[in-house]
């Protein structure tokens, strides 16, 4: 999309929220990534005063995500934050099938949203940072459905919202970014990787734990901080917890742990996209890292697989 198209789309989401919305006040997830980031930029540029950010910290965040992103938004929109941890886990509790486990967090998300609307009182919408590719990947453009993203499939038929507002819905990422860049949103939150709303839960294989949880999280810092300091970075990085155990050696005692996997895609659109030919001194100073500075890995995998046919998520 060129620059003057961008200035059209966003005169036209401005005048259609406002159109929709009216006097009435908005509530968004907002979860710090790019699209919910750029969802309430619009959103509080075309209805300042009228918009409620509620960022539900499901447990499922990477390293500090949830202290960054308070610090971020907590002044600049009406934020709240809703500690749900517990609440995501213990329904998630014994669930290892990748779907089940996306319909379980986005349909968590929805009564969160619900339960905190209820208490803010006369909110009647609900907005989504529901891109494009969302959209076809969840099967509503008639295609296969792949996967049901959050934003999408997760969804309960019945919500408690009069209507709902998605003002990314025809873009794809690289066009949310142009105009996160045009809301004068700043570049670190722009230029964000992309994180899936179900979060951790589709990136621990399998039954999800406390631990696993931890575990992933520290292994998964390495591997963004390791990445981070390249010049030509990938589009998005981060590190899976597989379901595989194996053995190894450490203190001259076997162990048996498990295998931590790192993902690093080069892509356009999220639609397709290639394994990044990430150098190999960079690879081993990963695995190095994680192996010596986690406890609880016994091994560390690279995936080399291009989508299609492996998508960028393992679940
Ligand atoms: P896949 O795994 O489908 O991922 O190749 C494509 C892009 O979408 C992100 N992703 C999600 N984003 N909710 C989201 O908002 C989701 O449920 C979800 N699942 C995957 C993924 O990280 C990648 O950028």
């Amino acid at each position: 999309m060129n620059n003057q198209n961008l200035d059209e789309y966003l005169d036209l989401q401005i005048k259609q929220i406002r159109e929709i919305v009216g006097n009435e006040q908005v509530l968004l997830g907002l979860s710090g990534g790019v699209d919910s980031t750029v969802c309430a930029g619009i959103i509080s540029k075309a209805i300042p005063g009228q918009l409620y950010c509620i960022f539900v910290d499901h447990g499922l965040m990477r390293l500090n995500e949830g202290d960054q992103i308070e610090s971020v938004f907590s002044d600049k929109v009406k934020f709240i934050r809703v500690n749900a941890k517990d609440r995501f886990l213990s329904r998630l509790k014994g669930v290892s099938e990748p779907e089940a486990k996306r319909k379980i967090v986005g349909e968590e998300f929805v009564r969160v949203f619900e339960e905190e609307a209820k208490k803010l009182g006369d909110v009647k919408f609900l907005a989504q940072g529901t891109n494009y590719a969302d959209i076809v990947e969840s099967g509503a453009t008639g295609k296969d459905n792949i996967k049901s993203h959050h934003n999408v499939g997760g969804l309960p038929e019945k919500l408690n919202f009069d209507g709902i507002v998605e003002p990314l819905a025809s873009l794809y990422k690289d066009g949310i970014r142009a105009l996160g860049r045009k809301l004068e949103l700043p570049d670190f939150l722009i230029d964000r990787q992309p994180f899936p709303g179900p979060g951790l839960a589709i990136r621990v294989i399998g039954e999800i734990t406390e631990e696993k949880l931890d575990i992933l999280r520290f292994a998964d810092a390495i591997v963004r901080e390791e990445i981070d300091k390249l010049e030509q970075r990938p589009s998005q990085y981060f590190a899976v917890m597989t379901d595989t155990y194996s053995v190894g050696v450490r203190d001259e005692k076997r162990v048996y742990e498990p295998v931590i996997a790192v993902r690093a895609m080069v892509t356009n659109d999220f639609m397709t996209g290639e394994y990044a030919a990430l150098p190999h001194d960079v690879l081993g100073r990963i695995s190095e890292r994680i192996t010596d500075e986690v406890d609880g890995v016994s091994r560390v995998v690279y995936d080399i697989t291009s989508k299609p046919p492996g998508t960028l998520e393992w679940e």
